[in-house]
């Protein structure tokens, strides 16, 4: 979908939806709504009467109207309340949908500050987002959103810088999506490796992956553990975005789990949890996104992007519970539940991160079904050793409305992981999981200020919820990327 600024009356607005907030009390509260009932001859005022709409939030109509250039205008309530940028992303998100059959749709902005523009702009191309791939036929839409317009009282330099963030974040957003909603029989680990060094190619970002055998040569036998039970070569992959110049930046990695697909091996999911599964590299999808967006927005710090990308399968190979291997850091583990294979795959990622030191090393991963317990499906899990690293995170998601809540890193379940004959078991006790799996991480991040962020619920939804659709979201990203533009402002 192309998208553009458009100053000007809203009776001139030409799209085939202009969707507009209206505040508590109506159409009254602004001049510019005021004269676009007029041109449209009282319609407007006409069916909110009719239909007692009286811009309360969670209200909506749809009005055919003549008289002005548009053909159809949305009312969207938006209630009392200030409207902070968040609620732009929404407006322009909800005018997407209502447009999804038409082509092209125009959202009136309530307050144009660049922060409201960039999510306006990042909102409409979200809003218009479906999976189509594997669809054929008459299952194809007849139509789709081709031009999306955001109506503004100014077209500056600024305005446009915004809303070209806006469709940059937005690209990184479907991409993510596009990922995770693939289907694990053809995105393979190697097939994903493919698309980040497509994506590097083309966005000038340096590329290098490790199959089976680099990966035997750097030791990362837990990494390739999860691996023996499949047919498929694993994959590290390794991005890096420097910005021009000669400055000293800030460096900053992140580290993405990648399972293309957690049958959970062994100790097998029962049929109902293993049909999500191709979800399980969602954080490899978050970390690739996340990269490209610093690129493309060419912000002036240093981003390192790696993931580990396998399968857990059951081969006649696969690794036992009961099994020892030594990981890459050194330490020995024992195998406990061959279903806790993403933190065996991160503590090599992350290693191999940690030895690049940077100022902040952050991993994403679908990590447990214990923090959708804790958290429910829109929160994700946040554990940090650093204390600064934890608050900036914080206050980045609060602004891009993505919802994180900090859990707790107790010493006192360290002591669940002790082995016998081990150095450690990757697996805690019965309670605390997602807390037991960070701190597994923990041992194999050496002195990096480190966060985890275990995405299990966001990243992939069973029904559609705010802004994110249904299936693959591509939570994290907004985030990520704020936390970067403020650590490379700070
Ligand atoms: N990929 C799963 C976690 C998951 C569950 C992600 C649901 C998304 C939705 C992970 O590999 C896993 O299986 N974790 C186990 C750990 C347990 C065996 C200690 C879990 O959460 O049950
Ligand atoms: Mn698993
Ligand atoms: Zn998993």
């Amino acid at each position: 979908m192309k998208l553009s600024l458009t100053t000007g009356a809203l009776a001139r607005v030409r799209a085939d939806l202009l969707a507009v907030a209206v505040p508590t009390g109506g159409l009254d509260k602004s001049a510019d709504l005021k004269a676009l009932d007029k041109a449209a001859k009282g319609a407007l005022k006409a069916a909110a009467k009719l239909e007692d709409f009286t811009g309360k939030a969670g209200e909506s109509l749809r009005v055919h109207v003549s008289g002005v250039s548009a053909k159809q205008v949305l009312l969207i309530g938006v209630g009392d309340a200030p409207q902070k940028p968040r609620d732009a992303r929404s407006l322009a998100f909800r005018a997407a949908q209502a447009a999804a059959k038409l082509g092209s749709v125009a959202v009136v902005l309530s307050t144009d500050d660049d922060d409201a523009i960039r999510a306006a702009s990042e909102g409409l191309r979200g809003g218009a987002y479906r999976y189509l791939t594997y669809l054929t036929g008459d299952r194809l839409p007849k139509k789709q959103l081709e031009h999306g317009t955001l109506v503004v009282h100014r077209k500056d330099a600024a305005a446009k810088a915004a809303l070209e963030a806006g469709e940059i974040l937005a690209d990184a957003i479907v991409l993510a999506r596009d990922l995770v909603n693939a289907p694990p029989n053809d995105l393979t680990p190697t097939a994903l490796a493919d698309v980040a060094k497509d994506a590097s190619t083309k966005f000038g970002l340096d590329f290098k992956q490790w199959d089976k055998k680099g990966l035997e040569k750097l030791g990362m036998n837990l990494f390739l553990a999860v691996n023996r039970g499949s047919a498929e070569e694993p994959r590290m992959v390794h991005l890096v975005y420097k910005p021009g110049g000669n400055q000293k930046t800030k460096k900053v990695a992140f580290v993405g789990k990648g399972l293309t697909f957690d049958s959970g091996g062994l100790c097998i999911k029962p049929a109902a949890s293993m049909i999500d599964m191709k979800c399980d590299m969602a954080g490899a999808a978050v970390t690739i996104g996340i990269v490209l967006a610093a690129a493309r927005l060419n912000l002036p710090i240093e981003v390192h992007a790696l993931f580990g990308a396998t399968e857990n399968m059951t081969g006649d190979s696969a690794y036992r519970p009961g099994d020892v291997f030594k990981s890459y850091e050194g330490k020995t583990v024992e195998i406990i539940n061959t279903d806790a294979e993403g933190r065996l795959v991160l503590a090599d990622v992350l290693w191999h991160a940690a030895k690049l030191e940077p100022d902040y090393l952050i991993d994403h991963a679908t990590l447990t079904g214990a923090c959708m317990v804790a958290l429910g499906p829109w929160t994700a899990g946040l554990f940090a050793n650093d204390d600064e690293l934890a608050r900036r995170y914080l206050e980045a998601a609060d602004s891009e409305g993505e919802l994180y809540w900090r859990m707790p890193l107790n010493d006192e379940l360290r002591e669940s992981l002790r082995s016998d004959i081990a150095d450690l078991k990757h697996t805690g006790d019965k309670h605390g999981g997602s807390i037991t799996a960070a701190l597994f991480l923990r041992e194999f991040v050496g002195k990096s200020k480190w966060m985890h962020l275990d995405i299990a619920g966001p990243a992939y939804l069973e029904r559609p919820h705010g802004t994110s659709p249904k299936g693959g979201t591509g939570f994290g990203i907004a985030t990520g990327v704020r936390f970067l533009e403020r650590l490379a402002a700070s």
